[in-house]
């Protein structure tokens, strides 16, 4: 794959021995999507380094300290429907007051594009920095409709988090919306006929919910 100035890779060793269980079709689903929800605690960390903030005076045992703290409200998380789901603890665990929107895509089983059926977003989400969350940015053809749906909303500082990212899906968000800024865990190979990423972890919904 190219490089892209937008595109960030996570190889952070913690973060790598957590996909590599992640992965693994013996976990159970409890254990994946506690393991999401910690993965995705990581990646924020990195991924909001530059977060707003504020000067505030704190009194300590001692003296009084001008010292930052995050600007309360600047937040906002939109995970796409249904994996997306499973990250949005892992942002509320750094950021308990962000609020979430909702965008509803699943993928089209013959066309593989995305069909949406739900939006529902926080009011002033346009003055927010907006974390868009997916566990899995395959085709990149959801990340795409959610971005554009942001944009029409007023977005205007939208970031993506995706834990596994195929070559493909990576490109398309990294070409289509420049001024994204991508975050992925770990780049894989590439897409299987069914635009499955491989080796991935599988139907990462299915895996959180317990559906198959
Ligand atoms: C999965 C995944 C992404 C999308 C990625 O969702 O959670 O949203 O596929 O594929 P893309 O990059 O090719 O668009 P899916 O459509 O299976 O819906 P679900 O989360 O409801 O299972
Ligand atoms: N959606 C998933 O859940 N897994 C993939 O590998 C691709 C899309």
């Amino acid at each position: 794959m190219k490089n892209y100035d937008n595109v960030t890779i996570f190889d952070h060793p913690l973060i790598q021995h957590k996909i590599a269980i992640l992965r693994n079709e013996r976990t159970s689903t409890k254990e994946f999507r506690e393991l999401v929800e910690e993965i995705t605690t990581l990646m924020t960390y990195e991924a909001l380094r530059d977060v707003p903030t504020v000067e505030v005076e704190v009194k300590t045992p001692l003296e009084v300290c001008e010292q930052k703290m995050v600007l309360d409200n600047s937040v906002a998380v939109v995970p796409i429907l249904r994996a997306g789901l499973g990250m949005v603890n892992g942002i509320h665990t750094l950021f308990p007051s962000a609020r979430v929107g909702h965008i509803g895509l699943y993928r089209d089983e013959e066309t593989l594009e995305p069909k949406s059926y739900y939006c529902k977003l926080p009011c002033g989400i346009e003055n927010k920095l907006v974390l868009v969350v997916d566990p899995m940015l395959a085709t990149g053809g959801s990340a795409c409709d959610a971005i554009d749906s942001l944009k029409k909303a007023g977005c205007k500082d939208i970031r993506l988090m995706s834990i596994i990212g195929a070559p493909e899906g990576v490109s398309r968000v990294a070409e289509n919306h420049p001024d994204v800024k991508i975050y992925v865990s770990t780049l894989d190979r590439c897409l299987n006929d069914n635009a499955y990423i491989l080796p991935g972890l599988g139907d990462a919904g299915d895996r959180l919910f317990g559906t198959k």
